[in-house]
């Protein structure tokens, strides 16, 4: 664990009472845990526009009764098999399915694979949750 620091923030008034608005509805107790959040979250996104390994969650939602659907996205997972780390399928009613592919390795790799999914006829809704290895950042 490295020392904590303080350091002063100037900002307007009403941004600020925005701010702490904001982030006692999301129950934060403090605005210095609010404050270490932006910061991770940015960190975070400057992580995905290097080259190092990232990680992150790819969610679809698609009915599987769509013709060779099945069969696109898997060939798809099969060519990116080097990122996918484990994949869950979950049959949310009879006509539709959810599946969550956990994503480890290069961000371009994986934005590749999550635009290919995304782009596959039949799927409903893709969305690409984009996190960090945690080596980086504390
Ligand atoms: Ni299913």
């Amino acid at each position: 664990m490295s020392e904590l620091f303080r350091f002063g923030v100037s900002l307007e008034k009403d941004l600020l009472d925005k701010f702490d608005k904001v982030i006692r509805k999301e129950n934060y107790s403090n605005r210095s845990e609010a404050f270490r959040d932006l910061i991770r979250e940015k960190l975070v996104k400057t992580e995905w526009q290097k080259k190092g390994n990232v990680a992150g969650a790819i969610t679809l939602v698609y009915d599987h009764h769509k013709r060779d659907l099945l069969n696109v996205l898997t060939d798809i997972q099969h060519d990116f098999h080097n990122v996918i780390i484990s994949g869950q399928h979950i049959h949310l009613d009879h006509n539709n399915c959810l599946e969550i592919i956990v994503v480890k390795g290069k961000p371009r790799d994986i934005e590749d694979l999550a635009n290919k999914l995304k782009a596959a006829k039949g799927v409903k809704h893709s969305q690409l949750s984009m996190t960090s290895t945690g080596k980086t950042i504390r």
